[in-house]
């Protein structure tokens, strides 16, 4: 039974990113399409595991997690789409370059 669970987690940290690129239509005037915040108080959330990304998404919209903004988007979104989200902004590589 766990390892059921275990493998639909999995399964939803596996979204599909060409779905979750345009529900990013929505999300684009802060985060951009590429992930890189568009805004002083948006964070960049390129690259970043698909996995903590639906974690932060579900607690926006579940309540768990509170900002005014993100809390009013992603009220609306399902699973599926949560997942779709994930994979479009994990699926971003990330070049860094260190400062001096
Ligand atoms: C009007 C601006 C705005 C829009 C639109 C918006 N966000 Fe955000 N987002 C924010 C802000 C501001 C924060 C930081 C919240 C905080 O300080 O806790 C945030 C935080 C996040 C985080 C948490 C990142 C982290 O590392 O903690 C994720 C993930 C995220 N947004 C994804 C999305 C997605 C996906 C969409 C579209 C469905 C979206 N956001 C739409 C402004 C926005």
């Amino acid at each position: 039974m766990a390892a059921t669970i275990a493998s639909v987690g999995l399964a939803r940290a596996d979204g599909d990113a060409a779905s979750g690129r345009k529900k990013a239509a929505q999300c684009v005037a802060c985060h951009g399409i590429d992930g890189l915040s568009k805004m002083p108080l948006a964070p960049n959330i390129a690259g970043s595991p698909a996995m903590y990304l639906e974690k932060q998404l579900k607690a926006f919209r579940d309540g768990a997690r509170s900002d005014e903004t993100m809390n009013v988007v992603v009220k609306p979104l399902s699973d599926a789409d949560i997942a779709d989200l994930a994979a479009w902004y994990s699926g971003i590589e990330v070049e860094v370059t260190l400062p001096q």
